[in-house]
Formats: structure tokens, sequence, C-alpha cells
């Protein structure tokens, strides 16, 4: 993706606010009088949506088609260690982190870095660390950050904020990345029963008033965004809305979404049903329409006129080096210690996978809620086994397959039974 951001040279639109019920939330606020529809960056909305999403994750529909087209990869999903301090009652990537499979070995900090240069040689633009943990601790972290960086690729980190420091902020600032900060309420008591240990919401508060501090959010596309999962449990939709305006009014991106069924979060009781997530999607494009002039038509399950686009035109690696087509771990399509990343992204099957517009559809949400969901392994190849008795072998999933061991992958499942306390 070519560089194309505006910077955003006043941000004086934003003021300290009064006190008022939205105490929880960082510092910067509204000044009064402003109309939100002339914000400088809700202008550039107004034009282009995606200039609200956050940089090295805009991609419009053109840009996909082009990248169809010439059949680039542009966006490489990668897992850094699955360690983590936090115990969030919800978090789909347990699997990964309570593997007792023998046959899987994560990958070192050697073969990180090869698979980047794989995926910079296939066209990639970004490198996104999604998180089988905290990317953060990952021993590697700065190594291939840094490595991303010389190669022009943006990367985009997806972090709980519970490391950040003026030092850290710093120096993700120098390397070009973009921050999705986990920010789930407005309430900090509430962050800290969600996460399972006391104090991480005061922390991923000073985090964002760090990160707004250094400017992340000074340029359109925003380098800065927020990732909010909204359950029956702490589901207000009052407090979603001042979540969502302060979003809007900061130039910050935001996920507000319900859960991916997987992991921890792979149980009914944890997913907010389908019209309740139509209702929050709803409210969202409600307060963008009359409040900030923009009109689009939402896609179940983001809000705000997000639509992922992931599955046309990136994958995902895991830490063991099994292939998906994205990070919600839908389809398995390869194994990176049994192909190239080249080979599974050219594979007749993975091709096959990214050709339909996916535009905002999140398949492993809406077959949850179709109540055709199979069991956690079998529903990550179960459609692949349906192409295959139409077109025979793909012989890079069926290696995917065999490196995997289908059979012992269930027993990953043990590991969602751990709970987190809450606090
Ligand atoms: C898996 S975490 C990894 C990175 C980091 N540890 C963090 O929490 O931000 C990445 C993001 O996914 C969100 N997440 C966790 N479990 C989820 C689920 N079941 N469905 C949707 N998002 C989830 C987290 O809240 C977080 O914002
Ligand atoms: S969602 Fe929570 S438990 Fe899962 S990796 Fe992120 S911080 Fe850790």
């Amino acid at each position: 993706m070519k560089d194309n951001r505006i910077e955003l040279a006043d941000l004086s639109f934003l003021a300290f606010g009064e006190k008022d019920n939205l105490d929880n939330l960082p510092d910067q606020r509204l000044a009064p009088g402003v109309d939100r529809k002339t914000l400088p960056h809700i202008l550039a909305a107004q034009k282009r949506l995606e200039n609200l999403w956050a940089y090295g994750t805009d991609y419009c529909q053109d840009t996909i088609y082009v990248a169809k087209e010439e059949n680039k990869l542009l966006h490489l999903d990668l897992d850094l260690t699955g360690e983590c301090k936090l115990k969030c009652f919800y978090c789909d990537r347990t699997p990964d982190r309570y593997s007792d499979v023998p046959n899987r070995v994560e990958l070192t900090t050697e073969e990180r870095k090869d698979i980047i240069l794989q995926a910079h040689r296939l066209g990639a633009t970004t490198v996104e660390f999604p998180g089988a943990g905290e990317p953060m601790i990952d021993p590697g972290f700065w190594e291939i950050v840094e490595y991303i960086h010389s190669l022009g690729m943006t990367t985009v980190l997806f972090t709980s904020g519970y490391h950040l420091d003026a030092a850290s902020v710093d120096r993700l600032y120098s390397l070009g990345v973009t921050v999705f900060l986990k920010y789930n309420n407005i309430d900090t008591a509430v962050q800290d029963r969600m996460v399972g240990v006391r104090g991480y919401g005061m922390k991923a508060r000073n985090a964002m008033n760090l990160l707004l501090d250094r400017g992340f959010n000074k340029s359109v596309p925003t380098r800065l965004a927020i990732d909010v999962v909204v359950t029956p449990k702490y589901h207000d939709l009052e407090d979603v809305a001042n979540l969502f305006r302060w979003c809007r009014d900061n130039n910050v991106h935001n996920y507000i979404m319900t859960l991916i069924p997987e992991g921890m979060a792979d149980h009914k009781s944890l997913l907010l049903e389908k019209e309740r997530a139509n209702d929050l999607i709803e409210m969202m494009r409600k307060i963008d329409e009359e409040e900030y002039g923009l009109n689009y038509s939402p896609s179940r399950p983001m809000g705000g006129g997000y639509r992922c686009r992931q599955v046309n035109c990136g994958l995902f690696v895991n830490l063991f080096g099994e292939v998906y087509d994205c990070n919600g771990l839908a389809r398995l399509i390869g194994h990176l210690r049994r192909d190239s990343l080249e080979e599974i992204w050219c594979s007749s099957y993975a091709t096959k996978i990214r050709v339909p517009d996916q535009n905002g559809f999140c398949l492993v949400r809406e077959r949850q809620w179709q109540g055709r969901d199979v069991s956690a392994m079998n529903r990550k190849t179960e459609e692949y086994e349906r192409w295959r008795s139409r077109n025979g072998d793909d012989v890079v999933v069926e290696r995917a397959k065999d490196e995997v061991g289908i059979g012992c992958v269930e027993l990953n499942r043990k590991g969602a039974t751990i709970k987190s306390k809450d606090v």
C-alpha cells in the first residue's frame, strides 16, 4: 500500500471536557460548539469510508480487486508468543496456548522473519499480529517489528496495553506501527473483571493516553484503534454508544463486535444472539448517519461500517506454522513446515476460497448463528472436505492435515475449559 496518509496538523477541535458521566474515558473530548460532521477526518471519511479505518487495514474494494487481478497477497497475519499475563474469560486463542499436541513446535524468530520475507515477495504491505497471547512479550518482538519496518511494510499490533510505557510507545511510533488497543469498556472496573486482573483497566487507560499524546491519531487514516468485544454479561448499549462517539471524535478507529466462537468463547452463553448483534450495529449506523453525516450499509458482525476483507487478500499463520484463511481459524489451508507460503497461497483450494467477495462477511460467526456449527477442528476442514469430494485432493491441504494430525487437535479444546476468576 502506498503511504498516502494525510497529517492532521490541527487537533484543536479536541479539548478537555466538562466533568460528566464519561469520566472513565481518556481526557480528550470534543470542544463545545464543534460540529462533528466537519471534523477533518470525518470529512475525509464522507469521501472514502476506509479513511476512518486503521492504517494498514484500510483496504477498499478497488484495492482488493487489483490485488486479486495480480494474485497478490497484501496482508499477513502472524502469531507471536502464546504467553499472556491476563486471563480474559472470552479469549478465543486458548486452544493454541494450552496445546498438548505432541508434534506442534513453535516457530522461531528467524522462521517468522523468513515468512515475512516470503509474504513481502508475494506483495504484502502489512504484517498484523492478532496475538495468540500478548505479542509485545515475545522475545523476538522488537527484532521482528524492526525487520518489517526495514522492508517498508506496516506492522499492525493488537495489544492489551499491559506492557506499554512511554518508551515503548515512542519506539512503536518511530517504527510506523498501527496499534489496536484492547478497550472493552469505559468503566475500568469492568475492564478488570473482563481480563481477570485487578488494576488492568487503569493501565489500559494510561496506555491510551500515552498513545494519544504521541499522536497515533494524528493522521488519516489513523494509526490508533480500539478492539471492543460485546458480550451478554457486559452489554450496555449506552456505554457502547459513548465509546463509539468518543472514537469518532478522536479519530480512533474501532472494532466493536461480538465474540468469535473459539477457545474460551466456544460457548453459546458468551455470545450475543444475532438479533442483539443487529441492534448494536444499527445503533452505530444511526449515530454515524445523524451525527457525523456518514452513510453506509453495515455488515454484521462489525459496527461503524467496517468490512473485513481479509479472506480476499490475506492469510493467517499461527504459532506452529499452520495456515488459515483468517485468525478466526475458519479454514485450514496449509502448513509452513510442509510447503512454502507461495505454494500455499497458490494452491487450488486457497485460490478458490478467495474468489467470492468477502466484503464484511464473517464465516466463523455466521455459521454459529445459523446453528450449523460443528466441533472445533472439523469446522476448519468441513468446507474443504465438501470441495474435495467434487474436485479431488488439494495436496497442500492434505499435507497440512497430515502435519496437524486432525484427530489430535481436538485435545486442544481441553484448554478452553480453563476459567479466569472474576476479580
Ligand atoms: C486475542 S487478543 C491478543 C492480543 C492481546 N493480548 C490483546 O488482548 O489485545 C486480540 C484481540 O482479540 C480480542 N478477542 C479475544 N477473544 C476474542 C473472541 N472470542 N472474539 C473476538 N475477539 C476476541 C481481544 O479482546 C483483543 O482485543
Ligand atoms: S484476549 Fe486476554 S487472555 Fe487473550 S491473549 Fe489477549 S489479553 Fe491475553
